[in-house]
């Protein structure tokens, strides 16, 4: 059976740095309240009219072809994690198949938000495993500067999150000494609504009384003036049930795929946590006994990058020479779902 390497790897973040200072012209809020809690020191913010989701990721993307020394045309799959699309629908997948100008190739967009990029590494290890497909391009990008509230009442949210892309070429090996090991999926529902963006959605009023709907509302539909005017159209997020979750559940689910594969946390050389607060990685790093070289953060830099932080953290570890090949790295990941995962890769 074919295992899947990842065969390049790139990275696009937007040239624009907002400083935490930046963010107190638009908010009550401070650089030490900030870098206490969460670690982030800046962010980069997109463009508002020149850069998207889709073409952060298509610059992540060309990056990772090349280093994988393919083109455009050798790709057969796409495969586009975010939680900030371009539209509503349809999803990223198809721009970026039509951007790149590449074959008519099946294009697919996944909605795991902070997991979505090991979730998508997953599907793609699933799909060359089966040898279905030999290059897929998977790629995570978000532009969070768009859906954001900058006025002090969304500052526990708005200061966390920041824009980027990264991506990479899944590529088919018969070679079984290296590739991704294992992938391990979960999810809990019930946490559904602690960090969630409820509109634009079909839900009614069914699991919230955020909207006016009635039955004789005909017409009415997604968002409504009312939505605008009480704020409804912006993420809510208890950050306290987050943050908790979260340290039981990145432990959990890297242990997973240690065991599985018969290793130890003293095993891995290199850790990759999605980048959702500073905090979070530490703890984890210290219940895992990890030595900080082993667990690489750059969230001070980039903030919040949900389903980007991942292959941006991933390809700057391999960029400075911190992955080599034989390796043994870690992805990690939690987020609103709530959804949690891993992947064991050897380099
Ligand atoms: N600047 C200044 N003060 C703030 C800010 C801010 N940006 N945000 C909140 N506050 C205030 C609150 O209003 C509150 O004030 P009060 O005591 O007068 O009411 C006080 O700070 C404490 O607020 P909490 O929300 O209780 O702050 P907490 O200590 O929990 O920190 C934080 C908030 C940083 C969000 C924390 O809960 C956390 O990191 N949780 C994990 C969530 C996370 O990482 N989410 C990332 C996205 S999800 C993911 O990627 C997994």
């Amino acid at each position: 059976m074919p295992r899947s390497i990842i065969a390049g790897i790139g990275m696009h973040v937007p040239e624009n740095v907002f400083s935490n200072q930046d963010l107190t012209k638009y908010m009550d809020t401070s650089d030490e309240w900030i870098q206490e809690r969460t670690g982030i020191q800046q962010r980069r913010y997109a463009d508002r009219k020149a850069e998207t989701t889709t073409t952060m990721g298509i610059e992540a993307a060309k990056i990772a072809i090349e280093r994988a020394g393919l083109t455009e045309q050798d790709i057969d799959f796409i495969i586009f994690a975010t939680l900030s699309p371009d539209y509503y629908f349809p999803g990223c997948g198809v721009l970026v198949q039509r951007e790149m100008k590449m074959k008519e190739i099946g294009a697919l967009d996944i909605r795991n938000q902070c997991s979505g990029f090991v979730y998508a590494i997953s599907v793609a290890d699933q799909f060359i495993k089966s040898g279905m497909y030999k290059n897929i391009l998977v790629i995570g990008s978000e532009k969070h500067s768009f859906g954001l509230d900058f006025s002090t009442k969304g500052r526990n949210i708005s200061v966390i999150f920041g824009d980027g892309a990264g991506a990479v070429v899944l590529q088919a090996t018969d070679d079984a000494e290296r590739g991704i090991l294992s992938t391990h999926l979960h999810s809990d529902g019930n946490g559904a609504e602690i960090l969630a963006m409820y509109n634009p959605g079909t839900h009614g009023n069914h699991w919230h009384h955020f909207a006016d709907f009635d039955n004789d509302d005909m017409g009415k539909a997604f968002m409504t003036h009312a939505m605008i005017d009480n704020d409804q159209n912006f993420p809510t997020m208890d950050g306290q049930a987050v943050f908790k979750k979260a340290i039981e559940k990145f432990p959990e689910v890297i242990m997973e795929a240690l065991r599985i594969n018969g290793l130890n946390p003293s095993d891995i050389d290199m850790l990759i946590p999605h980048q959702a607060n500073l905090r979070i990685s530490q703890m984890v790093q210290k219940m895992l006994k990890l030595p900080s070289e082993k667990v690489y953060n750059n969230i001070q830099r980039y903030g919040n990058t949900t389903a980007a932080s991942i292959p941006i953290a991933l390809c700057e570890a391999w960029q400075e020479g911190k992955i080599k090949e034989g390796s043994l790295v870690c992805l990690a990941a939690f987020g609103s779902g709530f959804t949690w995962a891993s992947a064991l890769i050897r380099w």
